[in-house]
């Protein structure tokens, strides 16, 4: 005998594209709400509603992570639930037991499942045989949770989003092409300024056009920031790529330092998603000074995973509901 599929509706957090507006916008309050309420609260402390009561979170990782895994380890005890963590190295999945099965097993013993990859398809797999909700935890092709906490962020900082200027300098790499899809949601320009070798993916770029997203693309930094409320960058080798030196040389004229924030507007902020190197493409003064905000951008990656986790197990729709 089978065991019964799942019966409770739940929703995969896969792509920021998949989302609507109002979708991401209900994430976005949720977790701005549960920040508030944690305010002088002990950090141990589990959130009043508990809406993850007796839940279990598989986090499965195939690329190392600080923030992420911590805050999605913290965050289901905040919502009552737990998590295991799972390194691919050392599961079956590494000796050629697929996705599929892996898929199938973990959904008879946990409720949800996180995964950090390579190969997005990998993760599309996952989620299409499993019967519990799969949260990409971040692919080769984008990173969805970072960029509700960016977006948290910045709204924390500056309000509304909604025409705000966000300027992207260095690699277009997938926590750019989560920034893209997120500017055709909430409508705000993206500018992005990358060497022609490492601009955005047709993919992504073709998504932009049929969603009518405010893209601009350059390969000058300076054209870029120029009236920007928030300057963006990342790491010039993101993991898995292998091409360190001549990224080093292509990114050099991209580094994020004084001289090019100042060419932004006088308020602009400085994101990064970290881990950073100093030096390389952000300066120390920029990323330690005054208009950089990183660590509440950290921070914020553990509120807007719990909603993304309470979202995906449909309960925002319910407290909405009750309300
Ligand atoms: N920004 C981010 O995803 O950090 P980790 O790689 O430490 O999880
Ligand atoms: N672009 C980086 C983000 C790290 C959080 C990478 O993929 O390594």
């Amino acid at each position: 005998m089978t065991a019964p599929k799942a019966t409770t509706p739940f929703r995969h957090f896969l792509d920021i594209s998949d989302l609507t507006p109002a979708a991401l916008r209900a994430i976005l309050d949720d977790a701005r709400n549960r920040k508030q309420a944690r305010q002088g609260w002990a950090k141990a402390a589990v959130d009043a509603d508990a809406p993850l009561h007796g839940r279990m979170l598989a986090m499965i990782f195939a690329k190392p992570s600080t923030r992420t895994r911590v805050s999605f380890e913290v965050g289901m005890h905040q919502l009552g639930g737990q998590a295991i963590i799972l390194n691919s190295n050392d599961m079956q999945l590494n000796r050629g037991e697929t996705i599929g099965d892996t898929a199938q097993v973990l959904s008879r013993f946990v409720d949800a499942i996180m995964i950090r990859t390579d190969d997005h398809a990998d993760v599309l797999e996952l989620a299409e045989k499993a019967d519990i909700p799969v949260i990409n935890g971040l692919t080769d092709d984008s990173h969805p949770c970072q960029i509700v906490a960016d977006i948290q962020t910045f709204e924390e900082h500056r309000g509304d989003i909604k025409g705000a200027r966000v300027a992207w300098v260095g690699d277009g790499n997938n926590v750019c092409n989560s920034f893209v899809h997120a500017a055709g949601l909430l409508d705000f320009t993206l500018s992005v300024a990358t060497p022609d070798q490492l601009k955005l993916s047709d993919k992504v770029q073709n998504w932009a056009q049929e969603n009518f997203v405010t893209l601009e693309q350059t390969d000058d930094p300076y054209a870029a920031v120029e009236n920007a409320d928030l300057v963006v960058a990342d790491t010039w080798v993101s993991m898995g790529d292998k091409d360190a030196a001549s990224r080093h040389n292509l990114l050099k004229p991209y580094q994020v330092d004084s001289k090019l924030m100042a060419a932004a507007n006088k308020d602009a902020l400085f994101m990064h998603c970290l881990p950073a190197h100093r030096g390389e493409e952000v300066t120390a003064d920029v990323i330690d000074g005054p208009q950089s905000v990183v660590f509440d951008e950290a921070e914020n990656r553990l509120h807007a995973q719990k909603s993304i986790l309470v979202w995906c197990a449909n309960e925002i729709d319910k407290m909405a509901d009750k309300s």
